[in-house]
């Protein structure tokens, strides 16, 4: 059940690294962690999925550490959850609302320290939408940066009717998003044998 603001703890669990490094040897499930404030533009969130992405081990190996925000950080963009504090100047969500997205406006420009591995996190109203009603958290927070992925994808490469598309890893995160949002009749799909296997799986 969502906390209401006025049963919000102080101190909540999140996964957090305090250096750069292999998962393995730098990250660490934390139980005091400050629960953040959400500022006039942010709600904050109880989490009850979150998606880990490509750039978030890549952020964690330190690979983009001069835009990065300063340590410690909890990583995660992608979330599903449920609003349980509003800022002063937030119009579109209440308390209780179910809502999704992916917390990070600019994934590689100073990518917010508090991260979704947690029981809560802040963000940005304008970054959430409402989780549709047919979808589960787990669903919801699977999807936000491989769709914007995949759309940004095919707005740089011009990709229109008529045109042909190559898609490669198709049955990962980002492929699986591309091939969703196309016309079947406008891709090939050059599978790998994990991704045959999944394709036979679904076909059949
Ligand atoms: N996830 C994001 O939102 C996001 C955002 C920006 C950029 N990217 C980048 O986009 C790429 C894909 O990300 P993803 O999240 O879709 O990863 P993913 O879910 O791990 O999918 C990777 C896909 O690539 C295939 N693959 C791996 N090595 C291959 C090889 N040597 N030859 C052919 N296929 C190979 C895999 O096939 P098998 O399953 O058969 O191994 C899998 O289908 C990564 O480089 C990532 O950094 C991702």
């Amino acid at each position: 059940m969502a906390s209401s603001a006025a049963t919000l703890p102080s101190k909540m669990k999140a996964w957090t690294y305090l250096e750069y490094g292999k998962s393995s040897d730098v990250l660490k499930l934390q139980s005091d962690v400050v629960v953040p404030q959400p500022r006039d533009d942010q709600v904050l969130l109880q989490v009850v999925a979150a998606g880990i992405n490509p750039i978030d081990f890549k952020r964690m190996l330190g690979m983009f550490k001069n835009s990065d925000s300063p340590l410690p950080i909890i990583p995660g963009y992608d979330v599903a959850g449920v609003v349980v504090k509003v800022g002063s100047q937030v119009k579109k969500f209440k308390e209780g609302d179910q809502v999704y997205g992916d917390i990070n406006e600019k994934a590689m420009d100073h990518p917010t320290q508090f991260g979704t591995i947690a029981q809560y996190t802040v963000v940005a109203e304008k970054l959430l939408a409402l989780k549709p009603k047919n979808l589960s958290f787990v669903e919801a927070a699977s999807l936000p940066l491989v769709i914007e992925t995949a759309y940004e994808g095919l707005e740089r490469c011009h990709f229109s009717a008529g045109k042909s598309i190559l898609v490669l890893g198709g049955a990962g995160g980002v492929g699986t998003m591309i091939i969703q949002v196309l016309n079947p009749s406008y891709y090939i799909l050059i599978p790998s044998q994990l991704e045959l296997m999944f394709i036979l799986f679904i076909l059949y």
